[in-house]
C-alpha cells in the first residue's frame, strides 16, 4: 500500500533557485566587522601564531593592510592595542603613545570618511595586571577604573574614531563614556557596548595576540558567568540607559540564546563577537580536513543571524571577500 503525503516541505528545497527563494536568513558583508591588532612601530608585522590569517602590525603596516583590504570590500573595522607600556593604572591607554590613537590618526588621513573605525576600549592591553580594570590591592576598583576607560574612550574618539567599544565590563562604564564624550563635543561618536560578555575559554587565541591575558586569577568578578542568561538583559537595560547606541553579546556561537533574548527583548541594533576561540576552532577543523571552510564559516555566520545579530565582528571577513563566499 503506497502513501501519498499531502504536505511535503522537500519541495521548497527541490534545486538552489528554489532554496535561495525561500531561504529565511541572508548574510550580507554589509554587517560584518573585521578586527585587527596593531601595535608599536618596532613589531612590524607577523602572524599571531594561534590564529592563521590574522596579524600583529605596526601602525603603518596597518595602514597599507586596511588599503588592500578596502580594496578587497572590507570597509568597517575595529581595532584592538597591543603594547609593551603596561602600568598600575594604565596610562599608556589614553596617552599619545597608544598605537591604536596614532593608528586612527593615520586611517582617517589616509581614507577619511570611506572607511568605517570602531576601537576596543579597555585596559588589560595596558594594565601590568592584565585585567580589564585597575587595582585596589588585589580587588578591581570599579569606580577609579572608570575615569581611565573614559579618558581612554575620548582620545580614540578625538582621534576619529566612529564608535568606541568598551569590553571593560566595569559598571558604569557607558555612561562615564558617553558623558565623557558629550561633554567634550564627540556626539556623534558611537558606543558599540559589549554588553553580555561572559567569561568564556574562548578568548585564549586572543590573549596571545594582545598579550593581554590575567597576570593573577581570572575575570569572573567582571565578565558574566556562562551559566546566566537572564542577567544579560539586566547588562542590556543598563547600557541602553547609559546611553548605548548599540549592545553585543561575547562570544556568539556558544551564546545563541543569549543573542536571541536581546533580538526581542531591545530595541537598539544587536550585534555578537564570533571570537577568536571560535575562529581557531574552524581554522583547526579545516586544517584537518573535517569541513569545508566556506561551508563551515557561513553556517557559524548564518546561526548567529539566524539567532537575532544584524552585526558580527568576525575574523573570518578576509577570507569571505577573497574567496567570494558572500
Ligand atoms: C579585552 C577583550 C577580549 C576580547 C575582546 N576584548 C579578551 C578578554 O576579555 O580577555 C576577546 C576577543 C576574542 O577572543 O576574539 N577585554
Ligand atoms: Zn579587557
Amino acid at each position: 500500500m503506497d502513501y501519498l503525503p499531502r504536505r511535503r516541505p522537500r519541495r521548497l528545497r527541490r534545486n538552489p533557485l528554489i532554496r535561495d527563494l525561500v531561504a529565511e536568513t541572508r548574510l550580507s558583508t554589509d554587517g560584518l566587522i573585521q578586527p585587527y591588532f596593531v601595535g608599536e612601530d618596532s613589531i612590524g608585522k607577523s602572524e599571531i601564531s594561534s590564529m592563521p590569517g590574522i596579524y600583529r602590525e605596526s601602525a603603518d603596516k596597518l595602514v597599507a593592510s586596511v588599503g588592500a583590504d578596502l580594496k578587497l570590500g572590507i570597509k568597517r573595522i575595529m581595532l584592538f592595542g597591543v603594547t609593551h607600556q603596561k602600568s598600575a593604572n594604565a596610562e599608556s591607554a589614553f596617552s599619545e603613545s597608544n598605537p591604536v590613537v596614532r593608528a586612527v590618526e593615520k586611517l582617517r588621513q589616509e581614507f577619511g570618511e570611506t572607511l568605517f573605525i570602531s576601537a576596543d576600549v579597555c585596559l588589560c592591553a595596558y594594565t601590568e595586571s592584565g585585567h580589564c580594570g585597575v587595582l585596589d590591592g588585589d580587588e578591581i576598583d570599579n569606580d577609579r577604573s572608570l575615569p581611565i576607560l573614559a579618558q581612554m574612550a575620548l582620545r580614540l574618539a578625538q582621534a576619529g574614531v566612529d564608535w568606541v567599544a568598551p569590553s571593560d565590563m566595569m559598571d558604569g562604564r557607558i555612561g562615564a563614556i558617553r558623558e565623557t564624550l558629550d561633554r567634550a563635543g564627540l556626539s556623534r561618536t558611537g558606543i558599540l557596548a559589549y554588553t553580555a560578555k561572559y567569561a568564556s575559554s574562548y578568548y585564549g587565541p586572543f590573549r596571545e595576540a594582545a598579550d593581554s591575558a590575567p597576570q593573577k586569577g581570572d575575570r569572573k568578578s567582571y565578565q558574566m558567568d556562562w551559566r546566566n542568561r537572564r542577567e544579560a538583559r539586566v547588562e542590556a537595560q543598563l547600557d541602553i540607559d547609559e546611553g548605548a547606541d548599540v549592545v553585543m553579546v561575547k562570544p556568539a556561537l556558544a551564546y545563541l540564546d543569549v543573542i536571541h533574548d536581546l533580538a526581542i527583548s531591545v530595541d537598539v541594533p544587536v550585534s555578537a563577537y564570533n571570537v577568536s576561540g571560535e575562529y581557531t576552532m574552524v581554522k583547526l577543523a579545516v586544517r584537518d580536513g573535517l569541513a569545508t571552510e566556506r561551508d563551515l564559516v557561513l553556517e557559524n555566520l548564518t546561526a548567529i543571524t539566524r539567532a537575532g545579530a544584524s552585526i558580527i565582528l568576525t575574523y573570518h571577513l578576509r577570507d569571505i571577500l577573497k574567496g567570494k563566499w558572500l
